[in-house]
């Protein structure tokens, strides 16, 4: 892959408004003949955290998969539109998706770590992407990521360890490291606190504050209250459908559709 491909659109200068890092324009999901989203047009920023909220079944997650082309690895799924990463189209044939995958970054519901050390699970990407060439250099990306996946104080001295071996959370957070590891622009997380402890699910909130402004970040949650709390943007999703996207405290205070209205004072789950 050349570097040229990956060059960013220069941003505007001197305006104080930032770039989208992403925007999908009318972007629809067939699973087979099913239209599982219809038509879904975002901007996602690196300044704030975007939450995707919506029932259960209503296309977060089918949404979310579109943004890094894992879609693609679902059969049957079919992928219409457009999205853009730092305004090149994603579906360009010269995108080699494995990089694009590095550059939007994902963490599943459930951890799942290798089940390698806890070193190599942080290695395993800078190595199959050469971002170091000498041990030194890898120890660095490592602990880097470690660091700012708030994990290194509590492993520092178990880096051989198997990282399946670590507890629930902390899993969360070592996939969490394996994301940052790889300089992600993008880090999409699905439902990512739904498998933990309230504790751990706090710890992995305050993760997402503490990363927010550097990564844009999106993170998928049927839990309004985490919502609430973590993003500064959301979409309400309903039946395939984005029906409203606006700032979190509008979305939850002032909600201009009724659809979003019934969601929130919680007419259906
Ligand atoms: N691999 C698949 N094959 C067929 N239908 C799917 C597949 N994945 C999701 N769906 C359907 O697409 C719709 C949206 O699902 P999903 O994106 O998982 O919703 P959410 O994440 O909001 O719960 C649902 O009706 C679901 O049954
Ligand atoms: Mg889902």
């Amino acid at each position: 892959m050349n570097d040229q491909a990956f060059s960013s659109v220069a941003p505007a200068g001197g305006t104080g408004a930032e770039k989208p890092k992403m925007t999908a324009r009318d972007v629809r999901v067939f699973y087979g003949a099913f239209e599982a989203l219809k038509g879904v047009s975002i901007d996602i920023s690196t300044e704030n955290v975007t939450a995707f909220i919506g029932p259960s079944g209503c296309g977060k997650s089918t949404f979310l998969r579109c943004l890094n082309r894992m879609n693609d690895t679902v059969a049957g799924a079919r992928v219409e539109g457009s999205i853009a990463l730092d305004g090149r189209d994603i579906h360009d044939p010269a995108m080699d998706v494995v990089q694009l995958r590095a550059r939007v970054g994902m963490v599943f519901q459930k951890p799942n770590p290798f089940p390698k050390s806890i070193y190599d699970n942080v290695a395993y990407g800078p190595r199959i992407h050469g971002l170091a060439t000498k041990k030194p250099e890898l120890d660095g990306i490592v602990e880097q990521s470690l660091r700012r996946a708030g994990l290194w104080d509590e492993v520092k001295d178990r880096l051989a360890d198997s990282g399946t071996a670590l507890s629930g959370g902390q899993q969360q957070r070592l996939c969490i490291a394996r994301a940052i590891a790889v300089n992600p622009e993008v880090i999409l997380m699905d439902e990512p606190a739904s498998a933990l402890d309230p504790i751990a699910t706090a710890r992995i909130e305050e993760l997402i504050d503490e990363l927010r402004g550097r990564y844009a970040i999106v993170i998928v949650t049927h839990n309004m209250q985490q919502a609430a709390r973590v993003s500064q943007k959301v979409a309400f999703f309903h039946l395939g459908n984005m029906v409203e996207y606006g700032d979190t405290r509008e979305i939850f205070t002032n909600p201009k559709q009724s659809r979003t209205k019934d969601y929130i004072t919680g007419r259906y789950g």
